[in-house]
């Protein structure tokens, strides 16, 4: 894949939260730093196999744990250039087992059913509002195979303060709390063996960003295997 500089403009009315940046001009470390360090130890220690979903990964921060793994992963994201500097800083061995797919995650996925042994999905699912959320596990379950597992590093209790202490929100953003998010997502997966991991409260001050903020939020690992 080609390096992609023009970026992608988020449209909050449409479900689109990208960052609207040209990712080559944020440096070769992802926007997003280096990742949850309980989500990379995870990562590290979890089973896993086949064929991975890596749902909208942006820039990669967690591609390569998945494709160090995996069978093959298929890295996803509605941004093209977020896409390209993931490909583009994938050491040369693992391109082979990797492929690259635009789309968005509120619509049908673009795959047939069963296609995946496991998708896995961190730092985007609190965007969305609970009905699309639903929408987007229903076409999880249709994509992953009767023994797939599905990985969820859900944040929720966020909170983005700039610079000049301005309390951040996005557009239509629920604000998910702890407890609200882990019964709403254990319903969602009832039909699968759940198990959640609370994560410690994170921080990191995000520069690359478009608005430049210090971010914190508690949130939770989900493991939903298919029985
Ligand atoms: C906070 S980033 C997380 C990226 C990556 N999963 C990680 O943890 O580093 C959220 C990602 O979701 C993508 N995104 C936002 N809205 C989307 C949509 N409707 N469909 C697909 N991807 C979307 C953004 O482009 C961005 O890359």
């Amino acid at each position: 894949m080609k390096k992609i500089t023009t970026p992608c403009k988020p449209d909050y009315k449409k479900q689109i939260f990208s960052e609207g940046l040209n990712y080559f001009a944020t440096g070769k470390k992802s926007i997003w730093g280096s990742g949850d360090k309980e989500t990379l130890k995870f990562l590290k220690k979890e089973k896993i196999r086949g064929k991975w979903l890596n749902l909208a990964a942006g820039d990669g921060r967690y591609n390569l744990k998945l494709l160090r793994k995996a069978g093959f992963v298929i890295a996803s994201d509605i941004d093209k250039s977020a896409l390209s500097k993931l490909y583009q800083g994938t050491p040369k061995e693992y391109l082979p087992k990797l492929r690259i797919k635009v789309f968005d995650i509120t619509k049908r996925f673009p795959f047939k059913d069963s296609s995946f042994d496991g998708i896995f999905s961190a730092g985007v699912l609190h965007l969305f509002s609970t009905q699309i959320l639903k929408k987007i596990v229903h076409e999880m379950d249709r994509t992953l195979n009767a023994k797939g597992k599905v990985l969820i590093d859900f944040a929720t209790d966020i909170k983005r303060v700039s610079k000049n202490g301005e309390l951040i929100v996005f557009e239509s953003e629920p604000q998910y709390k702890l407890n609200e998010a882990k019964k709403l997502l254990k319903t969602a997966f009832k039909k699968y063996r759940v198990k959640i991991h609370e994560l410690r409260v994170f921080e990191e001050e995000f520069k690359a960003v478009d608005k430049q903020y210090n971010f914190s939020c508690k949130g939770f690992l989900l493991v939903a295997e298919k029985n």
